[in-house]
């Protein structure tokens, strides 16, 4: 096989025949073993779709070779093309923006009453809407309030993660952020002739972009957290991995901080280390206090 500089087949290969239910199985297995992630079986037009896109670019011609060479990557750069192809990174700014607004109150409270250290981890922050959203949060909350602040940012996919840290939108995905914060929190750039939104270094600055898989734990990361935001990104995983990942966050976390997740995602029977706030905000109990 020969391959382009940026994975373009030279030659071109005969399209990939239906995936076999054996071939199906086997990628179930390989991301399951690798990331956690549970790929349904109703999935199998998704996979086949997607992954024939992929093998189009590097001029395979069968499920079974492209499977082999994600099984031989060592660097883990062809898992993260898989995660990209069966996974979304959908995001967008302020998404779910009662989560924003509950996070200004109580970091407006804390420093207040002169909390100055905030730590807040970003779990699974696609590319990088979250972050940014919960740095211009702080950024108001804070105000002229002396806090040292840092947002620690992860995901899987090292692609999500090279668009989050360069940090430019183009302007259709800055839809959500209310004029007097794009005023104040981004920078009007043009990348060939388009018109986009590149954050503020300041902004910037307080968020640290790290590569993460939720299935390898413990995690290796030093807390404690005062907030841990994990959105969108646990229905991928059956119940004993979001289990443990809900134990790795628990551990990672202060007691009184709060961890946050999607809307449509629950903690509920999952721990005795959190208690409910509200539907999808939860807060870290100190140890041994059961609700
Ligand atoms: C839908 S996005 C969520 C983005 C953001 N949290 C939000 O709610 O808007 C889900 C993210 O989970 C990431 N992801 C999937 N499996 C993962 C794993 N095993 N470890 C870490 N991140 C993972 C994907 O790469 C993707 O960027």
């Amino acid at each position: 096989m020969k391959v382009g500089r940026k994975g373009t087949a030279l030659l071109d290969a005969p399209a990939a025949v239906g995936m076999t239910a054996a071939e199906l199985a086997a990628y179930q297995k390989l991301l399951f073993a690798q990331t956690g992630i549970v790929l349904q079986d109703n999935k199998q037009a998704l996979v086949e779709a997607r992954v024939s896109l992929r093998l189009r670019a590097l001029g395979m011609s069968s499920y079974r070779e492209y499977l082999e060479l994600l099984r031989q990557d060592r660097s883990g750069e062809e898992l993260v093309q898989l995660i990209d192809a069966v996974s979304t990174n959908v995001t967008h700014f302020f998404r779910e923006d009662e989560h924003f607004a509950f996070l200004g109150k109580v970091v407006e409270r804390w420093t207040q009453a002169g909390k100055d250290r905030l730590r807040i981890w970003s779990a699974a922050c696609s590319t990088g809407e979250e972050p940014y959203s919960i740095a211009m949060t702080l950024d108001a909350a804070i105000g002229r309030r002396r806090c040292d602040t840092k947002i620690l940012a992860t995901d899987i996919s090292t692609r999500v993660l090279a668009e989050a840290q360069a940090g430019v939108y183009p302007e259709a995905r800055l839809a959500t952020v209310p004029d007097a914060r794009r005023r104040a929190c981004f920078r009007r750039v043009s990348a060939d002739g388009q018109p986009m939104y590149e954050v503020n270094p300041d902004l910037r600055a307080m968020v640290m972009f790290r590569r993460l898989n939720f299935k390898a734990m413990p995690y290796p990361i030093r807390g404690a957290f005062d907030i841990i935001f994990c959105r969108n990104a646990m229905i991928y995983f059956d119940r004993p991995q979001r289990e443990r990942m809900v134990g790795e966050f628990a551990r990672l976390l202060k007691p009184g901080g709060f961890l946050l997740v999607g809307h449509a995602e629950t903690l509920i029977g999952m721990s005795d280390r959190f208690r409910v706030i509200r539907p999808s905000i939860y807060e870290r109990l100190k140890d041994g206090v059961r609700t």
